[in-house]
């Protein structure tokens, strides 16, 4: 219950048997700091927040600020695995006025490369035009993240440009930063012809 009286509803949405997207919670934090813990140098190459968590209590206070499921402002979710936390996918930006919103991501190693991101976004982007009734997404990435860039180029999105040294990645380096939208016309017509 919180501080309103009321137990609010936890967001989740599966993918598949296995893969589900689940709003962030507190009480994830010990999970969480371990996986984020284990995969550190990897994640810290392109995750800049990463090097601010050294402990369970940092991981909480990171989390605090996104556990509740805002749909004029943002969704925070875990990607799960059979319930167990594996990476994160959500929308740090929803905006209710322009209608459109971003979808953010990371996994883990030992799930990398086999399409559950891949798989995730499509939810998401699912959620954004269907459920939240947007009418853009927009993924931004860190022009060196080859394995980022391929998601967005994966599933048919428009690069709609570089901006130059606009974005502090990991280990406080700016970099450019590519923007790749996809429009509800052109998620409606990939549907068609890649209906999952
Ligand atoms: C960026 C990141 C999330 C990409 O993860 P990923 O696992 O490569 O992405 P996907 O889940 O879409 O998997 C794609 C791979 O799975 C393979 N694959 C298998 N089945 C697939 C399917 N059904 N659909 C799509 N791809 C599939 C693809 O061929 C591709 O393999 P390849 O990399 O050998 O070419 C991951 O590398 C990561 O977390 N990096 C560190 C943090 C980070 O950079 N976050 C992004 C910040 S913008």
């Amino acid at each position: 219950m919180n501080s309103l009286g009321y137990t609010p509803v936890v967001f989740s949405s599966s993918i598949d048997d296995h893969l589900a997207l689940r709003q962030f919670s507190l009480s994830d934090a010990e999970q969480a700091y371990a996986l984020i813990d284990h995969d550190r140098e990897r994640l810290s190459v392109y995750l800049p927040w990463v090097e601010s968590i050294h402990c369970v209590a940092d991981q909480r206070r990171s989390m605090t600020p996104l556990v509740e499921y805002d749909p004029d402002a943002r969704l925070s979710c875990w990607l799960t695995y059979d319930d167990a936390i594996i990476g994160a996918a959500g929308l740090p930006v929803i905006d209710r006025d322009a209608l459109w919103g971003e979808i953010g991501y990371w996994i883990d190693s030992a799930h990398e490369g086999k399409g559950m991101i891949t798989a995730a976004v499509r939810e998401l982007e699912r959620i954004c035009f269907t459920d939240l009734g947007l009418e853009r997404v927009q993924i931004t990435v860190d022009a060196r993240n080859t394995r980022s860039r391929a998601v967005p180029e994966r599933l048919g999105y428009t690069l709609e440009g570089v901006l130059r040294h606009h974005l502090v990645s990991g280990h406080g380096v700016i970099v450019d930063q590519c923007v790749y939208g996809l429009l509800k016309p052109e998620w409606q017509a990939r549907a068609l012809v890649d209906p999952v």
